[in-house]
């Protein structure tokens, strides 16, 4: 089958280790099955691999991709939950700390067929297209719980997301303003602001911004480049949620202002399948979709990753299969 690989790690220069071949079809034991992939989304997880993080090189080759949509052996059309949870584990998966994401251990969905535990489908509403269905397990996912689970701000409470353009931030200003929340955000770019704004945010501040009034809660991918302005932009009692670090993981942690204001920061990984059941029925009922940058064929995901490391997109990156 074709797939897309990671065959090297380079931390400076991390498409140099992606190649587009051909590579065996997976061979399922006992609870495990296969699903013939349609789509499949680009994630930033994607990159951090090529650069090593979250892999050895000794797993090399491995096919990327962390999330799918696709038929499952009867045809049935399927969502495909990342995260592969350690034998035995019961409770909420994405605190086991033997799991694993697709790509990490086992091979991704980046190719024809992807084998995964069977617990680990959902079933895929037809209102959904393929590439809708394909973003959902990771960056929606993890748009979800950081929000409705980690959060802990109710809805008309006031959330600041920092980044406009990406993956889980566009989840979390289109699922945080349906919920009812005043979203707002900071993106790099005058046209990301902008798009922001149009996607349903209440307000756009360039990064470090002062803002209007301090907010409940702030969601915290970036990292570095704007945890100062997080535990700045957050009140008294106030959450920041951190579930990545695109811009390095070393700012200070300021921990007089964390003791003095009594924040609470929460880490957020994925989420559970029951998370990502509850997501799918979120966009059945309210009509929210994914925002989709791009859709290209697997055998171009090579401009697709591209694109992301460049910080081009704006939504998702979608390859068909
Ligand atoms: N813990 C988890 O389970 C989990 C799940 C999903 C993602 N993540 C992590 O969350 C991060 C975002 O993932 P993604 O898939 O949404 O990535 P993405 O689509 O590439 O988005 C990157 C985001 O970072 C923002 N950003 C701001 N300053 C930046 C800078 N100096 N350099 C690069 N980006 C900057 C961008 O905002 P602008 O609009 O201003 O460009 C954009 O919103 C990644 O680090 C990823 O690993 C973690």
């Amino acid at each position: 089958m074709r797939a897309v690989l990671a065959t090297g790690i380079n931390p400076d220069d991390p498409l140099a280790g992606l190649s587009v071949a051909d590579y065996p079809e997976p061979k399922p034991t006992d609870d495990w099955t296969t699903v013939s992939v349609k789509a499949a989304a680009l994630n930033h997880h994607d990159l951090w691999t090529l650069r090593g993080v979250g892999i050895r090189e000794d797993r090399l080759p491995i096919v990327l991709g962390c999330d799918a949509a696709g038929l499952d052996e009867d045809g049935n059309e399927v969502i495909v939950h990342g995260v592969i949870g350690s034998p035995g584990w019961h409770g909420d998966e994405a605190l086991d700390p033997g799991r694993s994401l697709l790509s990490e251990r086992y091979d991704g969905t980046f190719a024809d067929q992807v084998a995964v535990p069977r617990w680990n489908l959902l079933p895929k509403p037809a209102a959904l297209s393929w590439a809708e269905a394909a973003c959902l397990p990771t960056a929606w996912l993890t748009a979800y719980r950081m929000l409705f689970t980690a959060s802990g701000v109710q809805p008309g409470g006031t959330i600041l997301v920092q980044g406009a353009s990406g993956g889980v931030a566009t989840a979390l200003i289109a699922l945080g303003r349906t919920a009812g929340y005043r979203i707002w955000v900071t993106g790099r770019s005058e046209s990301k602001r902008q798009r922001a704004l149009d996607l349903g945010a209440a307000a756009a501040f360039e990064p470090g911004a002062r803002l209007p009034e301090r907010v409940d809660a702030v969601m915290e991918t970036v990292g570095e480049a704007t945890w100062p302005h997080s535990l700045r932009a957050v009140r008294p009692g106030g959450t920041v949620v951190v579930s990545g670090a695109t811009t390095g993981d070393a700012p200070s942690a300021e921990l007089r202002r964390v003791f003095f204001l009594q924040l609470r920061v929460v880490g957020s990984t994925m989420g559970t399948r029951d998370e990502l059941v509850r997501l799918v029925r979120f966009l059945e009922q309210t009509g929210v979709r994914p925002i989709i940058d791009q859709i290209l064929p697997l055998e171009e995901a090579r401009a697709g990753f591209a694109r992301m490391a460049a910080g081009d997109n704006y939504g998702k990156i979608v390859f068909t299969v």
